[in-house]
């Protein structure tokens, strides 16, 4: 099993890959991702797998052992393939490798499941290009209508629908014969009965535990808000300070009062992103536009934090006389996983019940939960917890372990 999963892995790390930072660049519908997409699809079909592709780029591949009922629920695993920017290696590729090598265990150990398993990759989990976190699951699972995913431009203004005829995708009805599609439709989940995803761990609980394998009870609300932050350029040097509307300020007292809130109220926010206008070093700026990441243990908490962050920043640019616009660009409401499932799942392992922990990082077991199909989440250990940095790490004995316990969890979920 081991040199399945390292071939695999071996053969995922140089795709996208900076040369500089060492960190990943795979978003979707570029170079990199279509080239995850690609192998994804040889090693479904070096496994005899069915493999279904979408018009959005989700794509799945099916193990339909003989004799099992194709009109019954099936179990589906499976994660993303695409980055964040100068993102790790581990977030999103573990799952899917891990889901082929899994597949690859049950086989060796001749096991006969008497329900579908597919492998599934979800486009754009990160909404690291169109801004809107679990793109592909969200229109898979119609919590996004295609109409307003036709809105989405990444940052150069290009759309959505412009990137994917880009890679030869015409979306959920795209027009007939765009070359190279061969599916103008997003993918049909009715057919899913259990949703396991495996994941890195983006967090130290697992290795404060001293646990290789854990399970996910919930996640933890999230979203990302643009803060457009409006004032007046002017000249660097012969504008007084008192004479001055400069946006730079009011973000820069937002950003902190972001950072106060959040530790005041034990939750996450972040401003990780920035554009300036005109961004030039000897000019007050005329606009700045930021983005928040929020995260708090409850959706009430976390409406409430952007609601003080806002109020703060609006107060702050009352005085700086600068004027702030806040925008929910991506919101993921709480979720709380089918917790029998999460239990049964944890329970009756030779190392003892691996935990059942939370999660504040989104995932496509998210969505597909909160569309009620009944999903599962398995961690593997990260020994920094350190992730969407070049600096996310697994051990290979710790992958290797996940990669037996998505193996028992599906052969369990087959029966
Ligand atoms: O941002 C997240 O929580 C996840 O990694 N997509
Ligand atoms: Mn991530
Ligand atoms: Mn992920």
């Amino acid at each position: 099993m081991g040199d399945d999963f390292e071939r695999m892995w071996a053969d995922l790390a140089p795709i996208g890959r900076s040369a500089t930072s060492g960190g990943y660049y795979r978003q979707p519908f570029l170079g990199a991702e279509t080239e995850l997409r690609a192998w994804f699809v040889e090693q479904a079909h070096a496994r005899d797998l069915e493999v279904e592709t979408d018009g959005v780029g989700n794509v799945v591949a099916w193990w339909n052992p003989v004799g099992v009922d194709g009109e019954a629920p099936g179990v589906l695993t499976g994660s993303h393939l695409d980055s964040v920017l100068d993102g790790g290696a581990y977030d999103g590729p573990l799952g899917v490798v891990s889901a082929f090598a899994a597949l690859d265990l049950l086989r060796s150990r001749g096991v006969a499941p008497q329900r579908r398993i597919g492998v599934s990759v979800f486009a754009e989990e990160e909404g690291s290009r169109f801004g809107l976190a679990c793109l592909g699951s969200r229109l898979a699972s119609g919590a996004l209508s295609w109409a307003a995913a036709q809105e989405l431009r990444d940052r150069d203004g290009v759309f959505l629908t412009d990137a994917l005829a880009s890679v030869g995708l015409a979306g959920p009805a795209g027009p007939a014969g765009l070359a190279g599609t061969d599916a103008g439709s997003v993918l049909d989940l009715s057919g899913v009965g259990t949703f396991v995803e495996l994941h890195v761990e983006q967090g130290r609980d697992l290795v404060e535990r001293g646990a290789a394998i854990g399970v996910a009870s919930g996640i933890w609300p999230h979203g990302r808000y643009r803060f457009d932050f409006a004032g007046e350029a002017n000249h660097a040097g012969t504008t007084r300070m008192e004479d001055r509307a400069d946006p730079m300020l009011t973000y820069a007292m937002t950003a902190l009062a972001a950072n106060k809130q959040a530790r005041l109220s034990a939750a996450r926010a972040t401003f990780g992103r920035i554009e300036v206008a005109p961004n030039g070093t000897n000019a007050v700026p005329s606009r700045v536009t930021a983005w928040m990441d929020a995260r708090c243990a409850s959706d009430g908490e976390l409406s409430d934090l952007v609601a003080a962050v806002t109020r703060q920043g609006t107060e702050r640019a009352g005085r700086d006389g600068t004027s702030l616009a806040v925008t929910a660009e991506s919101v993921s409401a709480s979720v709380a996983f089918d917790a029998a499932l999460a239990v049964a799942i944890a329970a009756d392992h030779a190392a003892g019940d691996w935990p059942v922990i939370p999660t504040q990082a989104g995932h496509d077991a998210g969505i597909l939960s909160a569309a009620g199909i009944p999903t599962a989440m398995l961690f593997v250990r990260n020994p920094t917890g350190i992730s969407h940095s070049p600096a996310e790490s697994a051990t290979v004995p710790d992958c290797l372990v996940g990669v037996s316990a998505l193996a028992d969890t599906l052969e369990r979920l087959a029966r």
